[in-house]
């Protein structure tokens, strides 16, 4: 069995093409048996990249690896069968900064599928090899160094996906009967202000289909989304589903955006969102939902599962009949009413009600209640979350705390388990 992370441990030695001095900044592995093959793979590639050729699979024990660069291997057709493929996701997976390209003399539905489950990067056809591989092995490594670095920052601020990790997330969702109340500012802000508290990884899932804009709020332009995961099918895993999500680097918070196109909101399932979230509660120590301001089946599925929901409400009429109704529906569908944290939001707002008129209307204790700040909509058009940007402001300070209720709220669970 070739072991990625044991060719790491070696120094890199001064013997086989491996260059010396600065280097490309990645390993490149060509990996085929026949030799003519080999010979045109290596050929279609710069020579300062250094590749370094191997008829089989189990020669890289011998390769060469400067500890903390991107791998990239590139297998060439005789790689192509079930068991090479079977052996290439062994390797593949779970190493960030490694990566493949297969050269195929003819890529197949049943190859394709092969290929996708060993978690291969990209495919070329052998007689695009000189024109299409360079582009093809850049275009990886430039993805590679940044799985690498987003490896190495959460490792370095101790919010590792790999290492101990807790038993099973605690899933909070945001909700709001009504639109425009303020769910995706606390959802986004509830998670800065987790990861800034609890030293563990924590997640943001936008179940806003039609119009998420957690992405925004964070100024994030994720290449991949919950589109993603829902393509997948099947072959969706913990893998899979980590190549999906994007950190934000200034709040250390893992996003999965929703759809970009309003139009892929109708092919999702309830039953697939069950399986990300079961994934993302494996990965995170928290899971924040985002949702949209109605009932759907998909939300009401993700209430179900959440282990607390948010539940906002503004300090308006409005608002709070449709709380009402919102709570009633939440009572029919038996969710126990124990897991509900009624949060006001604009809660000293000049109106005429006052925070005891909405608990007498919706029988319900306050839990929290937000101030309206112009910090908000300030952070919202830098991108930054008001935890980050505006740490002392006194909605930074309420938001935290709702972060030590709901972190209390998990432990307690914890230990009842
Ligand atoms: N406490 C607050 N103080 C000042 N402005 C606020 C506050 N809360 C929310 N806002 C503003 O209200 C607007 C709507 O907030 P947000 O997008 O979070 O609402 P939403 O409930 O997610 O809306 P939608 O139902 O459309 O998803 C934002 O522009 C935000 O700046
Ligand atoms: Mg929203």
């Amino acid at each position: 069995m070739i072991e990625v992370e044991h060719l790491r441990d070696r120094a890199p030695s001064t013997a086989g093409d491996l260059q010396a001095g600065p280097g490309p900044g990645f390993a490149l592995i060509l990996v085929e048996a026949d030799q003519a093959v080999l010979a045109r793979m290596g050929a279609a590639l710069p020579a300062g990249w250094g590749a370094q050729a191997f008829a089989d699979l189990d020669e890289l024990d011998g390769a060469p690896v400067r500890p903390d660069d991107p791998v990239v291997l590139v297998l060439g057709p005789s790689q192509a069968g079930e068991v090479q493929l079977g052996r290439v996701a062994a390797l593949l997976r779970g190493t960030p900064g490694v990566g493949a390209v297969l050269v195929v003399d003819r890529l197949s539905s049943d190859l394709m599928r092969l290929s996708l489950r060993a978690g291969i990067d990209d495919a070329i056809d052998v007689a695009q090899v000189a024109s299409e591989l360079p582009s093809a092995v850049s275009d990886l490594v430039g993805r590679l160094e940044e799985d690498l670095s987003t490896a190495r920052a959460a490792a370095q601020d101790g919010r590792t996906l790999h290492g101990r990790r807790p038993a099973r997330a605690a899933v909070t969702s945001v909700f709001s009967p009504k639109g425009g109340v303020g769910k995706s500012v606390l959802a986004v802000n509830l998670a800065a202000a987790l990861a800034q508290s609890c030293g563990q990884p924590v997640a943001i899932l936008d179940l806003d289909l039609q119009f998420g804009d957690v992405s925004v709020m964070m100024r994030l332009q994720p290449a991949h989304t919950l589109s993603d995961a829902i393509s997948a099918g099947d072959l969706l895993d913990e893998t899979l589903l980590r190549s999906f999500l994007v950190r934000h680097d200034k709040s250390g918070v893992y996003v999965l955006g929703a759809p970009t196109s309003p139009s892929d909101a109708d092919q999702v399932e309830p039953a697939t969102i069950l399986r990300v979230l079961e994934l993302m509660r494996e990965m995170f120590a928290h899971v924040i939902i985002d949702t949209p301001p109605h009932l759907s089946e998909v939300v009401l599925q993700a209430v179900a599962e959440s282990d607390l929901v948010a539940f906002l409400v503004a300090m308006d009429v409005p608002s709070v009949k449709n709380a009402r109704l919102g709570l009633q529906a939440f009572e029919l569908l038996r969710l126990p009413m124990d897991k509900v944290l009624l949060v006001l939001n604009r809660a000293d707002s000049k109106v005429h009600l006052a925070p005891h008129d909405v608990e007498r209307a919706l029988e319900l204790r306050v839990h929290l209640s937000l101030p309206s700040d112009p910090v908000v909509p300030q952070s919202v058009n830098q991108g930054v979350p008001v935890q980050i940007a505006y740490p002392r402001s006194r909605f930074a300070g309420q938001v935290a705390q709702l972060a030590e209720i709901v972190m209390s709220r998990a432990e307690q669970s914890a230990l009842e388990r």
